[in-house]
């Protein structure tokens, strides 16, 4: 049977220059490399310049993504952007970024999914695609997290990073089997009970602010664990197929132990685990199209690869996305 899937064209993706390591961050919170290696595997992250935005972050990865892609501004019917950094309350950033590219047609909004954003940009865009009214979207991941932290607070600071990835995603005539080249599912979840183990102290209903991040990690761990290996099994039973059919794993990027823990639960080696929070630490909606464009760029993922991304955060929301490149 011949259906529309979404494929993945291009990838782009956009770090801001200034690194700041764990010992600087040793300067201002009573913590140590040490402590943020053994705990979490991060070893730097990239903080945005005074006045550079999350559209600017966004802006860069999705001029990379279009050209790797081989398309222009007006060949872009839909771009999505998956933040939790918006640059204002209102308009979304994705119309700002449409703005900035040159795209005067279709349309552009915002999904507010925190660390799972870019999947659920994702598996919107893929939506819009599969149904025809689409045929060419930018899905991007991209935050300034740095301006939502408490850097006075070790337990979260430490943690996070600023960036931001993009991919281009074109319709395909396929054949409606799961050996074909796009994303083949998705699946999303999320369950509001769980809202004060992660969330924002402020916003524009309640206090006026922006607030900053607050959360209980260990909690935020525990279930992040079992939420992960379970989405990676439905992913697979939905699609016929077994963790040995993968290529890689392109999960988002909070705890190395996260990462080590899902890997091993669904039955994958660890090698087989894209892993860039050492580098880029955890960048919410960002970190899954970073991670990807790292390993598309340094030639791991090829056409063919068969790919599993699982994001788990603020929520919580979370979910999967199979994609064969
Ligand atoms: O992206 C959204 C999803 N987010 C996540 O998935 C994050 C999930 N959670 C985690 O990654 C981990 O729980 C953390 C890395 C946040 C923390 O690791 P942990 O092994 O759960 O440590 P902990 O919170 O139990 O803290 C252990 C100790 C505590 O001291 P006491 O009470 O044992 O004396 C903390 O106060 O480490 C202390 N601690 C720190 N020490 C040095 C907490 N933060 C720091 C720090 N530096 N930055």
């Amino acid at each position: 049977m011949s259906i529309i899937r979404s494929r993945l064209a291009g990838v782009g993706a956009y770090l801001p220059e200034r690194i700041v390591t764990n010992d600087d961050l040793a300067k201002i919170v009573d913590t140590s490399d040490d402590w943020i290696v053994e705990r979490s595997g991060i070893r730097q992250r990239h903080i945005a310049a005074d006045g550079e935005l999350t559209s600017d972050l966004a802006t860069a990865a999705a001029r990379e993504a279009m050209e790797d892609a081989g398309v222009t501004a007006a060949d872009i019917d839909l771009i999505v952007i998956g933040t939790t950094t918006p640059d204002d309350t209102f308009p979304a950033t994705a119309v700002k970024v449409q703005a900035n590219l040159g795209v005067h047609q279709g349309f552009a909004f915002d999904v507010q999914a925190v660390c799972s954003g870019f999947l659920y940009a994702l598996a919107t865009a893929d939506k819009f695609i599969r149904s025809g009214d689409v045929k060419t979207a930018l899905v991007i991941g991209a935050e300034t997290f740095s301006r939502i932290l408490d850097w006075t607070d070790r337990d979260t600071c430490v943690l996070f990073g600023d960036g931001a990835g993009a991919v281009v995603l074109k319709a395909a005539e396929s054949e409606g089997k799961n050996t074909d080249v796009g994303i083949l599912s998705t699946h999303l979840h999320a369950d509001g009970r769980h809202r004060d183990l992660l969330y924002v102290d402020g916003g524009p209903s309640s206090t006026q602010t922006v607030g900053h991040v607050r959360m209980e990690g260990k909690e935020v761990f525990r279930h992040a664990v079992t939420k992960l290996a379970g989405v990676v099994d439905e992913a697979l039973s939905a699609n016929g197929l077994s963790s040995a059919d993968l290529d890689w794993m392109v999960p988002h990027q909070a705890n190395r132990r996260i990462l080590a823990m899902t890997a091993k639960k669904v039955g994958m080696s660890e090698a087989n685990v894209v892993v860039t929070l050492d580098k880029h630490a955890n960048t919410s909606a960002a970190s899954i199209p970073l991670a990807l464009h790292t390993a598309v760029r340094d030639g791991r993922i090829k056409p063919g690869h068969l790919v599993l991304i699982e994001a788990m955060g603020g929520g919580f929301a979370w979910g999967s996305a199979l994609v064969r490149m």
